[in-house]
C-alpha cells in the first residue's frame, strides 16, 4: 500500500497518535513520501564489499560492541525524532516546498527506544536527539524518560531552541542530560535572514532557560558561511567567554537541501583558529584522539571554551563512533552513506531483538573508511541533512 498524508494510522501496525505532531503546523502542500534510493558514497563502488551488507559475512563478529571492518567501535547512536521542522536554515532546507515524511511513516516511541534498547545491549552508551527539529515532535520528554530508563551515560539533544524555554524544565526531569542549540548569528537581522523564521532574542531566552534548569555546560551551534556570518567569529568568541556557553564553528557541509553547497562558501577551522587565537590565545583541551568530532580549544586566560568542527576540511572519520536511526526507521552508518537498512520493516512485521541487533551490526560491519567529500568521486547524499538527522 502506497502510505500518503491521507493514510489513516489505524492501517499501520503499532502507530498510535499521541506522539505525533500536530500536522496543520508544519504540513507543506503536496507533502509525498521521500524516495530513498541505496547507493554509497562514491561513484564506481557498488561492487566494494562493504556495501554489499546484506549478503551474510562471516568475518562479522555475532558478539561483543558494533564494530566496523576498520575496528572502530560504534557507541553513539544519534535518533532524529522527526523530519520537520519550524525553521528554514539556508545552509539545511529550501525556503518553500519542502516535503515531509507521512506521519504513519515516522517511527512510535517505543519503536525508538525499542532499537535504542538493543542498540545499548551491543554497547552503546550515548543518545542524542535530532532532527529536523526535535522539539516540534509532540511530548518528547516522553521518549526522553523512556530512553532514560535504558541508562544510557549521556543522553542530549540538538534543537534550534525555538521552543526550548517551555520545554526545558520538563526534559531535565525526564532524565536529558545535555543540549545543543544552534544559533548562526548574534544580530538579530541577520539571524532571520540566516534561519529564515524564528528569532534571535527568543534563542537567547531558550539558552539562558536550559542553563536555568542545570543543562550547562550549555554548546552553541554556528555553522559559518563564507560572507554571511564568517565576520562574527570574533563576535562569538567574546560570547564564549562571556557566557560559559561552548561555541562550535561548524563548516558548511554538503547536505543543504537546496544543493548550493560550494567549497568557497564554507569556513575552514583553521581560519577560525587563526582569527581567535591572535586574538586570544587558544590551549588545546584533551588529545585531541577521541572520537568527539569538535577539536577543542580553551582561552589561555582561563575565560572559556571553543569547539571546531571541520568536518570537511579536517574530516574526522578515522574515529567515527556514529551511527543513526532516521525519523523513519533507517539505520544509516554515516551521514554521507545512502546505504540504509530499514529497522522500520523489522519493528512492524513482528521481528525479534536479535534481528533489530543484526541489523545494527550489517549496517555498521557495512561502514566506509571516510566520507571522501575532498575526492573528485564523491556523490551527494540524496537525503539533506534534515532527514538524515544532524
Ligand atoms: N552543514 C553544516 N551543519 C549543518 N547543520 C544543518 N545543516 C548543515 C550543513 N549543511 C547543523 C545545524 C545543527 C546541526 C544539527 O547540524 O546547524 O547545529
Ligand atoms: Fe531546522 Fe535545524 Fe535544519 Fe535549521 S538546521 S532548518 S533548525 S533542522
Amino acid at each position: 500500500m502506497a502510505l500518503t498524508n491521507e493514510t489513516p494510522n489505524s492501517a499501520i501496525q503499532g502507530i498510535g497518535e499521541s506522539d505525533q505532531f500536530d500536522a496543520s503546523l508544519f504540513m507543506e502542500p503536496g507533502s509525498t513520501p521521500v524516495a530513498v534510493s541505496v547507493r554509497p558514497h562514491r561513484a564506481g563502488l557498488e561492487g566494494h564489499a562493504a556495501t554489499n551488507s546484506r549478503s551474510p559475512d562471516a568475518a562479522m563478529p555475532q558478539v561483543g560492541p558494533l564494530i566496523d571492518r576498520y575496528g572502530r567501535v560504534h557507541n553513539d547512536l544519534r535518533i532524529s525524532v522527526t523530519d520537520r521542522c519550524n525553521l528554514r536554515c539556508v545552509y539545511c532546507m529550501s525556503e518553500e516546498g519542502m516535503t515531509f515524511l507521512p506521519r504513519a511513516e515516522l517511527l512510535t516511541f517505543d519503536e525508538m527506544t525499542r532499537v535504542a534498547r538493543v542498540a545499548h545491549e551491543l554497547g552503546v552508551t550515548s543518545i542524542r536527539l535530532t532532527g529536523g527539529e526535535p522539539l516540534v515532535r509532540r511530548r518528547l520528554p516522553e521518549l526522553v524518560s523512556n530512553l532514560a530508563a535504558i541508562g544510557f551515560d549521556d543522553l542530549a539533544l540538538t534543537t534550534n531552541g525555538m521552543q526550548l524555554a517551555s520545554m526545558a524544565e520538563s526534559l531535565v526531569n525526564a532524565g536529558l542530560t545535555r543540549v545543543n542549540v544552534s544559533c548562526d548569528s548574534l544580530r538579530a537581522e541577520r539571524f532571520e535572514s540566516i534561519r529564515r523564521r524564528g528569532d534571535l532574542a527568543t534563542v537567547l531566552g531558550a539558552m539562558s532557560a536550559a542553563e536555568a534548569v542545570g543543562l550547562t555546560p550549555l554548546k552553541v551551534n554556528v555553522v559559518l558561511l563564507r560572507e554571511t556570518n564568517d565576520d562574527e567569529i570574533l563576535d562569538f568568541a567574546a560570547f564564549a567567554r562571556e557566557t560559559g556557553r561552548i561555541v562550535r564553528f561548524i563548516e558548511f557541509m554538503p547536505l543543504d537541501a537546496q544543493g548550493e553547497w560550494d567549497r568557497d562558501r564554507l569556513v575552514p577551522g583553521r581560519e577560525v583558529f587563526e582569527q581567535i587565537n591572535a586574538e586570544w590565545p587558544l590551549e588545546a583541551v584533551g588529545d585531541h584522539v577521541g572520537p568527539a568530532p569538535a577539536e577543542r580549544f580553551r582561552f589561555a586566560d582561563g575565560r572559556g571554551e571553543i569547539g571546531l568542527i571541520s568536518s570537511v576540511t579536517q574530516p574526522f572519520c578515522g574515529t567515527c563512533n556514529r551511527l543513526r536511526l532516521t525519523a523513519d526507521g533507517s539505520i544509516r552508518n554515516c551521514l554521507y552513506s545512502d546505504d540504509e537498512h530499514s529497522v522500520r520493516d523489522v519493528l512492524r512485521g513482528g521481528g525479534s531483538d536479535d534481528e533489530i541487533a543484526q541489523i545494527l551490526r550489517r549496517s555498521v560491519w557495512a561502514k566506509f573508511p571516510g566520507h571522501a567529500i575532498n575526492e573528485p568521486e564523491f556523490l551527494r547524499p540524496v537525503r539533506s541533512m534534515s532527514m538524515i538527522g544532524g
